[in-house]
């Protein structure tokens, strides 16, 4: 597939996906839900990307789903629509290694929602991150109103959702919405510095271990616990497992297959 709204660039086992549609602020329309689930499931697939990492560059992130596509839809219009934000944003969210959002300027309403679905979020110092969509008479409905107060909390969760306010990237890191707040200038080199150490990881205890984050926030603690103790213990099945401890006895660092 050819992709128009989207840039798929791999190097070093690390995929980077640029939103491409600077003319409206990277509007998330469903060309770009379409492109944004075909890659994510192909690079989900491929053994050779080991991090990705979701940008819109330097200027902006994402102002959002596309109002113009929105704007005259109709109840059934919007029941019957086969979800394409839905399916990329589960694609990216159960992708089997780490996802790393980096995020400048404008990061809002399906932007923010697609930072959501990240694992990690670095904000350049000149993000602007919010959910207007109560603005528009309409509520975050990309993952807005479950994953941010899964993130933060259900009280400042609400504060952004009611207000539809922007917060700057100093702000979204105090209330723990973005991990890293790095100089805009420097923000691809910061995403591809985090990125580089995950490469570094075993791909096999990568994926289990954000399995087991992810599955279990879903369940009760005890339920959490069950399933991270069947993700350890498949671990030593694998040559990684070997590899790590004999490297660490030997004193030298270890050298990961993946397998
Ligand atoms: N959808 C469609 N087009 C958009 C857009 C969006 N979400 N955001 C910006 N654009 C377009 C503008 O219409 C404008 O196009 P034209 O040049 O053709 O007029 C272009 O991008 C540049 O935008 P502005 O001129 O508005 O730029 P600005 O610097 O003055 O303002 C902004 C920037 C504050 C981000 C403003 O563009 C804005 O408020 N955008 C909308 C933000 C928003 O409400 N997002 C939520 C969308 S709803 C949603 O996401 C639902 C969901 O949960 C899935």
């Amino acid at each position: 597939m050819v992709y128009e709204t989207i840039i798929v660039k791999i190097e070093e086992g690390i995929a980077t996906l640029t939103l491409n549609r600077p003319e409206v602020l990277n509007a998330l329309n469903d060309q770009v839900f379409n492109e944004l689930a075909e890659a994510a499931s192909k690079l989900a697939a491929d053994p050779s990307v080991r991090v990705v990492i979701i940008t819109g560059g330097e200027k902006v992130f994402a102002a959002g789903a596309d109002i113009a596509q929105m704007a005259n839809a109709s109840a059934v219009d919007v029941t019957i629509s086969d979800n394409p934000s839905h399916r990329a944003f589960q694609l990216i969210e159960t992708m089997p290694k780490p996802v790393i959002a980096a995020i400048a300027g404008y990061a809002l309403g399906g932007g923010c929602e697609l930072t959501l679905v990240a694992d990690i979020r670095i904000a350049a110092e000149n993000a602007l991150i919010g959910l207007p969509e109560i603005k528009l008479g309409i509520l975050p409905g990309a993952g807005g109103t479950q994953r941010l107060p899964r993130l933060i909390g259900q009280g400042r969760a609400k504060e952004l959702i009611f207000s539809g306010d922007f917060i700057k990237a100093d702000e979204a890191l105090r209330i723990g919405l973005v991990n890293k707040v790095v100089p805009t200038e420097q923000l691809a080199e910061e995403a591809q510095k985090m990125a580089k150490r995950f490469v570094a990881r075993g791909a096999v205890a990568l994926r289990l271990a954000k399995s087991a984050v992810n599955e279990g926030l879903r369940m009760d603690l005890e339920a959490g616990l069950q399933y991270e103790h069947q993700c350890f213990n498949l671990l030593f099945a694998t040559e990684d497992q070997k590899e790590g401890m004999r490297a660490f006895l030997e004193k030298r660092p270890a050298k990961f297959q993946g397998r």
